[in-house]
């Protein structure tokens, strides 16, 4: 079984390839899209050490020139520095605008990668090959890239579309179970913003889905890229109804700020979705049947929704006030209105904010 999702922005529209042992068939695709000669793999130490091998062959069989480029695996390594570096290595074996490079890992890779492409040498293309569920639901569908500062992440970056997207749901056999929460939470946050009907799926199906069953992971993996491209084809720059994916993420980054960024993003989304429903019941937006549906089926999954008793409130608060998205000292919500539909609004008060940092 394997799906095909379009990403449909005119000139940069690109596939997305969904499918079982993808990786094994990635040389002989992109041989015949004919996109380049030569290929830079990109990759954290670890991705490549455990999938490193599997793409190089796909790509020698298929008669593709291909080399592996290796960083140090984590958050901490999506800095500048790290793309000086990468660039040298380019220049250095004399990668030119013709060839192109294959992102293989995690956000953080993806981030990196697709940064590198957009700026090296004014722009060469490059393809995704997303290895944990977070980057294949969303950080490497919609083009979004960039490397954190110290003074906060994701601040420096371009826009910049992928060729191709190829997800391979074998490898998330290896994730961590943890990781695989966080990426679940983006996709119930999928449910709530757009459609009801996926939630209730997600409802309906999670044993198959938290044992990865082939069919169910490639149902969900989909649908997730087809909402997301949707969304993305309507909106690619975040003007306007591409912030209806930041649900759960403003109180969501504040709470993984306050942890010192310990608490894995997704399972900080999850808590953020959470307090955003109960906000959206204090405001009138949503009943609180509806709230709770959300709540449990987060934990169904085995998240957490309570702000752990140890984070400071204080620090989540001012967190919230710094909130990049904050325009004009407002802080923006996104509130379900419900199950499938959201509303923006900066309209929140503190005491609200108060009560559902402690779950009342
Ligand atoms: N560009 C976007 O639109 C967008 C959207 C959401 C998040 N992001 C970014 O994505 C990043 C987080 O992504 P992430 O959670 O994938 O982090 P990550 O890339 O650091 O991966 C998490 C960990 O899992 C390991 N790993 C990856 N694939 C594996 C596999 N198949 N088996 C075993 N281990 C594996 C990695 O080595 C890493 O240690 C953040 O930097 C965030 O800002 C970007
Ligand atoms: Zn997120």
């Amino acid at each position: 079984m394997s799906t095909v999702v379009n990403v449909g922005l005119g000139e940069r529209s690109y596939p997305i390839l969904i499918k079982k042992n993808l990786i094994a068939g990635i040389g002989l695709d992109l041989q015949q899209r004919n996109i380049a000669k030569r290929y830079g793999v990109i990759s954290d130490d670890y991705v490549a050490e455990l999938y490193g091998d599997k793409l190089m062959a796909s790509l020698r069989q298929a008669g593709i020139e291909a080399e592996l480029i290796t960083f140090p695996r984590g958050e901490a390594s999506k800095h500048l520095e790290t793309i000086a570096a990468l660039a040298s290595t380019l220049a250095n074996r004399g990668f030119d605008r013709k060839d192109c490079l294959i992102a293989l890992g995690g956000g953080v890779t993806g981030d990196i990668t697709g940064f590198l492409a957009g700026i090296y040498m004014r722009g060469i293309p490059f393809v995704q090959v997303p290895t944990t569920l977070l980057a294949q639901v969303d950080s490497s569908v919609g083009g979004k890239t960039g490397v954190d500062i110290p003074q906060g992440k994701n601040l420096v970056g371009v826009f910049y579309q992928p060729k191709a997207v190829y997800i391979d749901i074998d490898v998330l056999q290896t994730l961590p179970h943890a990781e695989l929460q966080g990426g679940l939470a983006e996709v119930i946050k999928y449910g709530v913003i757009v459609d009801k009907e996926f939630f209730e799926y997600i409802e309906k199906n999670r044993q198959d889905i938290l044992s990865l069953k082939d069919d169910v992971i490639i149902k969900v993996v989909a649908r997730c890229c087809e909402l997301k491209a949707w969304v993305v084809e309507q909106d690619e720059c975040e003007g306007g109804l591409r912030r209806i994916l930041n649900f759960g993420h403003t109180i969501g980054h504040a709470v993984e700020a306050a942890s010192g960024f310990k608490l894995i993003h997704g399972l900080a989304v999850a808590i953020g979705m959470r307090t955003a429903a109960d906000l959206a019941v204090k405001g009138g937006h949503l009943t609180a049947e509806e709230s709770s549906r959300i709540s449990t089926l987060i934990q169904d999954y085995g998240m957490s929704v309570q702000v752990p008793p140890e984070y400071n409130r204080q620090k989540i608060k001012e967190y919230l006030q710094a909130d990049k998205k904050t325009v004009g000292g407002r802080v923006f919500f996104v509130l379900p209105t419900a199950i499938g539909a959201v509303t923006i609004t900066d309209q929140v008060g503190e005491k609200d904010i108060d009560s559902v940092l402690e779950n009342s």
